[in-house]
């Protein structure tokens, strides 16, 4: 792991020790089974290494539980022997918050994958959290409703691992956070108590909403064993344009003129620059490894939507009922905005194979990155029209180290994604990451932005988390903390800063 952080090699070296014993082990395969017991190194290998290839636990320890009642049993004995544990779905994070620090158990989500029920009138979906996500859309699909959720990693990640990250995504513009698309939890709590609030109803004002407290926690206030969510019909009719704009002013422009024009249907947009969309439509080279990691060079292999090269690109979908009324739509307002020059150029896609193809585009930077180098990564909220303005800073301060510099992300939610990374350098840098931190946390803070628009704080941020959150909620998060988990077992070291570093500049 990337131990920059003093806390946090002193957290690894405590919990390289082992901490369970075999009479433990023992009792989990009494819960489990044997096969649902993990402890052979070559087995834990992936359990211990995240998607990136950048955080490495040291778990001796992974269980694989089948049901609420098993997990509600592996939590109260290690409540009760004090054994740190790391919920982990998919492992598709990106914050390091799915992986040991040390010799934490894992509990593996994987196994509780059933949906349980889909209400095919009201559209509420009743599922275990270990249901990957892509599953879940093409159940959905097949029963005319579509999943409010997606993102690049959906083939991996798990609906329990996207709640307890809040996970954002591509459709967040159009179907909001998760906080208001779960309509129920069910999940089991340090020492064991089964929290069940996994009612499918749309309206419920019972007093505090609790489970919102574990959306958005990372594993570290309770299990999430089951979800219910609302989910909105399958649009009949889906358009995808891809734009290519000279400055970031014409990006701007752009996604005024969608917000205007295309408003009542407008389902995602997104922006790349010329540095990712190069990066991803390069011809790939040989890699060690799929996906973040590995050696070899860099290269997405995408398709390029269009031949001219922009300084920005933008992706604009629409989901609506009229195939006919919405593509005309869509092409009056392209044709429009290549009229007066705000876009340069632009292309339509006319079926469901060239919308694929562009979505990689998209969806393929983040792991073209992790082909070239070795990447720091950033994924910040700011105020729009200042949003590009931190890429440029970034990349004018990084040049002199050899770094690159990109930026893509969610435009439409002022969500962007800063990568920097070290083409053929695999290693992290010091000197590279001195260069990036705090100064794009103190920028981002400097805007009253956020240091995590989507994807967590997990082991990479906790000392940063008073750039967006003040001490006195801080303070609150510790207290509920305390409250639902006492003894500090549930994904130690991730999210809150250690007590002494809370108020540090
Ligand atoms: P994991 O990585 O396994 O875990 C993430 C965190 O949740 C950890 O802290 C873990 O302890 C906790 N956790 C997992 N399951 C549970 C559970 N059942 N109960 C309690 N805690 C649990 N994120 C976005 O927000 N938007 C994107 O567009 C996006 N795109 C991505 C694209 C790619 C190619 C990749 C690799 C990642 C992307 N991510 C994105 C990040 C990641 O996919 C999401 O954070 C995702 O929601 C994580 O789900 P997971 O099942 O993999 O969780
Ligand atoms: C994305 O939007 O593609 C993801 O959040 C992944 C990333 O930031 O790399
Ligand atoms: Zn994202």
């Amino acid at each position: 792991m990337l131990c920059q952080q003093p806390r946090l090699r002193s957290l690894a070296r405590l919990w390289r020790r082992r901490l369970h014993t075999d009479l433990d082990v023992q009792h989990f395969a009494s819960i489990v089974g044997p096969s649902g017991v993990l402890t052979e190194p070559a087995d834990l290998e992936p359990f211990n290494t995240d998607w990136m290839g950048k955080y490495k636990g040291a778990s001796r320890l992974a269980l694989r539980p089948g049901s609420t009642q098993e997990v509600s049993r592996i939590l109260a004995h290690c409540n009760e022997r004090r054994l740190p544990v790391v919920p982990q779905g998919g492992n598709t994070g990106l914050v390091g918050g799915s992986v040991p620090v040390g010799d934490e158990i894992v509990l593996s989500l994987s196994r509780m994958n059933r949906v349980i029920s889909l209400d095919e009138h009201a559209g509420n979906l009743v599922c275990e959290a270990g249901c990957v996500l892509e599953t879940l859309q093409e159940h959905a699909w097949a029963r005319g409703y579509t999943m409010p959720l997606d993102l690049g990693a959906k083939g991996s990640c798990q609906i329990g691992g996207n709640i307890a990250t809040n996970a954002g995504g591509l459709r967040y513009l159009r179907y909001g956070s998760l906080h208001g698309t779960v309509l129920g939890l069910e999940v089991v709590l340090a020492d064991g108590t089964v929290l069940d609030s996994l009612t499918a109803l749309r309206k419920d004002n019972t007093g505090y909403d609790l489970k919102q407290l574990f959306i958005g926690a990372e594993g570290t206030l309770g299990v999430i064993t089951a979800c219910a969510l609302a989910l909105p019909r399958a649009p009949q009719s889906v358009q995808l344009a891809f734009l290519g704009v000279d400055s970031y002013e014409a990006v701007l422009r752009t996604f005024g003129a969608a917000r205007r024009e295309l408003g009542e249907v407008l389902s995602a947009i997104e922006f790349l620059d010329r540095e990712s969309f190069e990066l991803v439509t390069a011809p790939p080279q040989p890699t060690a490894t799929d996906g973040g990691g590995g050696g070899g060079g860099g290269g997405g292999g995408a398709r390029r939507p269009l031949e001219t090269s922009c300084r920005h690109y933008m992706l604009i979908e629409l989901s609506g009922s009229d195939a006919g009324h919405d593509g005309e739509k869509l092409g009056r307002f392209l044709e429009a905005l290549l009229a007066d020059g705000t876009v340069v150029d632009g292309t339509i896609a006319h079926d469901s194979a060239q919308s694929a193809a562009i979505w990689r585009v998209r969806e393929g930077i983040t792991g073209a990155l992790g082909r070239a180098g070795a990447v720091y990564k950033y994924d910040v909220s700011i105020p729009l029209h200042e949003l590009y303005d931190l890429v440029e800073d970034t990349r004018a301060r990084l040049a002199p180290l050899g770094a690159e510099v990109t930026g893509f992300g969610h435009l439409g939610d002022g969500n962007l994604h800063l990568n920097v990374y070290t083409p053929g350098v695999f290693e992290q840098r010091a000197d590279v990451l001195g260069a990036i931190e705090p100064f794009v946390y103190e920028w981002v803070a400097a805007r009253r932005g956020s240091i995590s628009a989507e994807h967590g704080i997990g082991v990479m941020k906790p000392n940063y988390l008073h750039m967006s959150k003040a001490p006195p909620m801080i303070e609150l998060m510790r207290g509920v903390k305390a409250l639902l988990d006492p003894h500090n077992i549930l994904n130690p070291g991730k999210v809150l800063p250690p007590a002494e570093s809370a108020s540090e500049t």
